[in-house]
């Protein structure tokens, strides 16, 4: 069998853990052969490939980023470039292709499936908003890396008697300032799901530092939005990804709380550093189960399909119910993250 892979959408912790996992048991497993494409599926159309042997693997399982190099495909040209993308394919003779990305490229896989392209694709973001898998690979990383920064934040935040707002990924869903926040121990977490108050906020604060606590801390996703009228804010412009350019939330929280509180307040937006380095020895084991199903799925002749974890089990899902919506935070999850602040 003649696998092509390739790697698309914002780069993730693990995927070269996926590559390698897929270049093994298809090699060593079945006696396949894989082509890896360069920067997505624009090394697909532009006709960059390489053959992928166990040398161009090894060393790669605990490197972050992704040996193949990774692109975003416009929206609008989404739909041409899949039907190129077919054609060339079968002209190189990939049997199946394993598309490994996120929401974007996972649209793009089943678009390519429709058309009639054997498809079997891998999940990936730090973001883990993606439907029909409880996990992806990058997000444990991803987790790691702010709660890490809320741990020091506290201290310096503490010294100077500050209110840190510490602004983490997540356009849609709030996952990753779920968890960091709870993991960190924030005192207040803002989601994409649940607009904020700032007065809520502040009183936060005051009732802290009446306490005695002189400092506090608290975790935003990039894409959470105040109440109507709460604030002044106005919404990012949609790029041509079709994706919201953000408006730096964090940093305008920040200044709202410092004029509301009259206390000094620094916002903090990790941005990229939670997408980069080596992957946490959880995502490094999904990635690579992920990419072992992805290979079986594909000798079954299991297409269309993508794997997602279910809790302990790798399963294979349509790709059509991947794609649908996007897995947010439910409010209970929300419930249970504010009962600690
Ligand atoms: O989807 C993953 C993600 O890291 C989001 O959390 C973030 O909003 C976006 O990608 C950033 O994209 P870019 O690398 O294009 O700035």
């Amino acid at each position: 069998m003649r696998i092509g892979v390739l790697t698309a959408g914002g780069d993730c912790p693990g995927l070269n853990a996926v590559i390698r996992s897929v270049v093994h048991r298809a090699l060593v497993g079945h006696g396949d052969e894989v082509i890896g494409f360069e920067d997505g599926f624009k090394g697909l159309l532009d006709g960059r490939h390489r053959k992928l042997d166990l040398d161009a693997v090894s060393g790669i399982l605990a490197r972050g980023g992704t040996i193949l190099g990774s692109s975003r495909l416009e929206r609008a040209r989404l739909r041409e470039a899949c039907e190129s993308s077919k054609e060339l394919a079968r002209d190189l003779g990939i049997d199946v292709l394993i598309p490994i990305g996120g929401e974007g490229t996972l649209t793009a896989s089943k678009m390519l499936s429709d058309a009639g392209l054997p498809v079997v694709g891998v999940p990936k973001t730090i973001d883990n908003d993606i439907s029909s898998t409880d996990r992806t690979f990058g997000f444990d990383t991803a987790v790691g890396v702010a709660t890490e920064a809320i741990d020091r934040l506290k201290t310096t935040a503490e010294s100077h008697q500050r209110v840190m707002v510490v602004e983490v990924m997540g356009r849609h869903a709030g996952w990753i300032a779920l968890e960091s926040g709870m993991a960190g121990g924030a005192h207040g977490i803002c989601l994409p799901e649940r607009p904020f108050d700032p007065a809520d906020l502040v009183k936060m604060v005051e009732e802290r530092f009446a306490r005695g606590k002189k400092f506090a801390v608290i975790c935003i996703a990039e894409g959470a939005h105040p109440a109507e009228g709460s604030m002044d804010y106005a919404k990012g412009a949609i790029d041509q990804f079709g994706h919201e350019r953000f408006a730096g939330i964090g940093t305008k929280l920040a200044t709202e709380l410092e004029r509301r509180l009259g206390k000094e307040a620094r916002p903090v937006i990790l941005g990229h550093v939670q997408r980069g380095g080596t992957p946490t020895a959880y995502d490094r084991v999904l990635a690579t189960r992920f990419g072992w199903h992805a290979v079986e799925a594909a000798h079954r002749g299991d297409f269309g399909k993508m794997t997602a974890l279910k809790g302990t089990d790798i399963q294979m899902v349509p790709l059509a119910d991947a794609v649908t919506e996007l897995k947010r935070v439910p409010e209970d999850r929300m419930d249970e993250a504010e009962s600690v602040f």
